[in-house]
């Protein structure tokens, strides 16, 4: 299905499974969501199983309508709700405290709940179906890229659970923004599509979680449970090289040569004003600097797909383009393990 056209028997199917308990994997314009109906406990304990996702890892409520949000969120501070205004429906995640009605099978123990109101229409229908509160992780396997396809799904969970929507490629290809109102002043815990300069337009201030940067000796983590495991990982080695453009190629051209020498399966993740200046074989360009978006949107897809061919070293450029680089250098630096090399 598409999202111009939904599939309404589809969705009236995956409304019944949702209420009756089961699990549905469901496109939104970020990443696929695996959802199970987030105030029922054993709904949330099957999507920590189907995952195999460390219980204390809390998930995400999806809604399809700004009551919703009053029914779960415990207090919602005015810069919030202005946030709601220019952001949702869209990729935008919002941290409250949560009221009683939401277990803690879902929140991971804790007591405050992660909310977001997706502007995908499937997403939309499919909530409205299954009772109005879906609480969703991305579609993967615990520790693999999240889901951009239906395909990447399959391929993850297809055995585990009861039903996929397919809606085809995702429009972003990076999970949501997320933001902290239970300081008093809002957190970044996560970034995304929704930029830090987007944020302060409406909310004036507005912090990054020290946890994101903070280096493996310090003993500053991030705050959301989900950002401190190792994540996104292929396989193979990955190492991003940074600095200025020709020694950055220089650099990668050598390390690549170097490991194809050695008989390893390389690969050269660059753009499309860089692929020229490496040799073919090797490369994949992941999109367009001068169309920064195109890089979120098939940096996952280029993990996977180097675990597909067995790759045994990746070789990246950095993608510190303006708007959506620090979510895309956020992902592509854990899935590096955080081996840079500068230059
Ligand atoms: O774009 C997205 O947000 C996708 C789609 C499906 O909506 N969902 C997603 O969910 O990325 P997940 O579970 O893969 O990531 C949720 C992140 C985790 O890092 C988790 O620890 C954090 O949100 N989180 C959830 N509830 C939290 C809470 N109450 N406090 C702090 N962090 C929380
Ligand atoms: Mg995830």
């Amino acid at each position: 299905m598409t999202e111009e056209a939904p599939d309404l028997a589809a969705l009236e199917e995956a409304g019944e499974i949702l209420k009756a308990g089961g699990l549905v994997a469901f496109p939104t314009e970020t990443v696929y969501g695996l959802g199970g109906d987030g105030l029922n406990p054993a709904s949330s304990r099957k999507i920590y199983a189907a995952k195999g996702r460390p219980s204390d890892n809390p998930l995400i409520i999806h809604i399809a309508s700004m009551e919703s949000l009053t029914q779960i969120a415990a207090e919602i501070p005015e810069a919030a709700k202005r946030l709601a205004d220019a952001y949702w429906p869209g990729p935008l995640t919002m941290i409250f405290p949560k009221k009683e009605i939401v277990p803690y099978e879902t929140t991971g123990g804790l007591d405050t709940v992660a909310v977001r109101f997706p502007s995908s229409r499937i997403a939309q229908e499919m909530i409205r179906r299954g009772g109005g509160f879906v609480a969703a992780p991305s579609a993967n396997l615990s520790g693999r890229p999240s889901p951009t396809t239906a395909q990447h799904v399959v391929e993850d969970l297809g055995d585990r659970i009861d039903m996929i929507l397919d809606g085809g490629q995702v429009q972003i290809g990076l999970e949501s923004t997320i933001v902290d109102f239970t300081e008093e002043i809002p957190v970044i815990l996560r970034p995304g599509y929704i930029n830090p300069d987007m944020l302060r337009q409406v909310l004036g201030q507005v912090r990054m979680d020290p946890g994101l940067t903070a280096s493996a000796e310090t003993k500053v983590r991030p705050k959301a449970p989900g950002m401190r495991y190792r994540h996104y990982a292929p396989k193979g080695q990955l190492t991003v090289v940074e600095g200025p453009e020709d020694s950055v190629c220089r650099e990668i051209c050598a390390l690549a040569a170097e490991k194809a020498a050695e008989g390893c399966r390389v690969r050269i993740f660059c753009t499309e004003e860089s692929r020229e200046l490496y040799p073919a074989e090797f490369t994949v360009s992941l999109g367009a600097r001068a169309q920064e978006e195109t890089i979120a949107y098939h940096l996952y897809d280029a993990l996977r797909k180097c675990d597909e061919d067995g790759i045994e070293h990746i070789f990246s450029e950095a993608f510190n383009t303006p708007r959506i680089g620090q979510a895309v250098m956020n992902r592509l630096l854990k899935a590096a393990g955080h081996r840079v090399i500068r230059v």
